[in-house]
């Protein structure tokens, strides 16, 4: 199933970056470009093998990954975010935005997502259609735009950043906006409970219960911003960036340039006189999900997120170990989502080695409200529960700063809604979809967003 959602996701890439069906040759050629890239950042590492991940497919198989609680608490402890480096204690708001957060960032930088370069080029916006419609019954005007990347600095790749935004067409002040990562489809492709986000015709979609409440929404597509495999390393803004060139290892990942261009998008809502740029949410889903995390953790100007099934790399603890694994996200088919130096925790080092765990991304969330979901029965693969570990860890951050965290360590029954405070989270019945959430993260997000 996992191999099936996998191969469905990429061939949903392949379209987006093609606009045609991928062909075996095409399947082929991605692949060896992938090798090449992968094998050129262990080279420059000097790793030759990494330890293989977690078999999500064949319970039998000898690396079959972990759904036992029991086994998957080997480690005695987390990295506290609110222990200093140098072992010293964090006791006051200044010394957390003064000197721990700054060292939490530099871990991330370095070692998992990567750094962003400091000369990233202007990116201008254009709207390249307005469409006048009705979602739900609800008259809405949406603007197709388009973000080009000033490409003068090595003119042979371009990237043109795209983006829909949706507003309630009778507004009359500036709204509140929630963004979504959005996988793109090949017309008339439905992907069950997720494309639309309906969960049967009857229920409304996400976007219609967003208008519902006045704000409105768009949708961006990660893949115009950088490709979802390593073969594309050499491409979209990070090859832009490389000038064709291969990553180093402390160089971004996809990740981190799929949240760079959230914050491009965010640069445009500030200019767009329809919306509310100081309430703008962020939502991913699964690798999406781990996205919008990133993007939630790094620019503070995101006033809020529905990270919906993110999982290991997002907002999962490593150290739990259930489901999907370093070794997993460091092999050749995600290791593109990460920074080179990620991959060495699953060689030379380990898991324990980690500076930081996922705890430690949504503590830079801190005090943002941010709801964390997952699903139960088929949702094993991203650790629903280790996700929820590493949101309580996360608390302590966001007491310090005066706010009110899960205020329980206890795993609650599925569909449970844990969102008194600004961490939220929820586990919903099904599988691995966001859809369930929705509507508990609207109402979350109603707190803070007026109607
Ligand atoms: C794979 C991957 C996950 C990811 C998921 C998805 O299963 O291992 O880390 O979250 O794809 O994006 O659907």
């Amino acid at each position: 199933m996992k191999k099936a959602i996998n191969l469905l996701l990429l061939f949903c890439v392949m379209i987006a970056s093609a606009a045609a069906q991928p062909t075996r040759q095409m399947m082929d050629s991605l692949n060896r470009l992938t090798g090449l890239d992968y094998r050129n950042m262990l080279n420059q590492l000097h790793i030759t093998s990494l330890r293989p991940g977690a078999n999500g497919n064949d319970p039998k198989a000898p690396n079959a990954a972990n759904y036992d609680e029991a086994k998957a608490n080997p480690y005695s402890s987390l990295p506290d975010p609110l222990v200093m480096n140098n072992g010293q204690k964090v006791i006051s708001e200044q010394m957390w935005w003064k000197k721990r957060r700054p060292e939490i960032v530099e871990y991330f930088d370095k070692d998992i997502y990567g750094r962003v370069p400091k000369n990233m080029p202007a990116v201008s916006w254009q709207v390249t259609q307005v469409i006048r419609d009705t979602v739900g019954g609800i008259p809405v005007i949406t603007k197709k735009l388009t973000g080009h990347v000033d490409n003068s600095g090595f003119p042979s790749i371009s990237v043109d950043i795209s983006l829909t935004l949706t507003l309630p067409a009778k507004a009359n002040h500036p709204v509140p906006v929630i963004m979504e990562f959005g996988f793109v489809f090949p017309v008339g492709f439905h992907f069950p409970q997720m494309a639309s986000g309906a969960v049967s015709s009857k229920e409304p979609s996400w976007q219609q219960r967003v208008l519902g409440k006045g704000w409105g929404y768009a949708i961006l597509l990660p893949n115009s911003i950088q490709a979802d495999n390593g073969a594309g390393l050499r491409k979209g803004i990070i090859g832009l960036m490389n000038k064709g060139n291969y990553r180093k290892p402390d160089d971004w990942g996809t990740l981190r340039a799929w949240a760079w261009g959230a914050s491009r998008a965010l640069d445009y809502f500030e200019t767009d006189a329809g919306v509310n740029a100081k309430e703008v949410g962020i939502m991913g889903h699964s690798r999406y999900g781990k996205a919008a995390l990133v993007a939630m953790a790094y620019d503070p100007r995101f006033a809020i997120a529905y990270i919906s099934s993110s999982g290991e790399a997002g907002a999962k603890l490593y150290r739990h170990i259930m489901g999907e694994t370093v070794e997993n996200i460091a092999s050749q088919s995600e290791y593109h989502w990460m920074a080179g130096d990620f991959l060495r925790y699953a060689g030379p080092l380990t898991t324990a080695d980690l500076p930081i765990d996922a705890n430690e991304l949504i503590a830079l969330c801190a005090p943002r409200p941010v709801f964390i979901g997952g699903g139960s029965k088929g949702d094993g693969w991203v650790d629903t529960r280790g996700m929820f570990m590493a949101t309580v860890d996360a608390g302590p951050v966001y007491k310090l700063l005066g706010k009110k965290s899960l205020e329980t360590d206890v795993f609650p029954p599925i569909e449970t809604s844990l969102m008194d405070g600004e961490l939220a989270f929820r586990q919903h019945r099904g599988g691995h979809t966001p859809v369930p959430n929705w509507p508990y993260f609207i109402q979350f997000a109603s707190r803070y967003f007026k109607q």
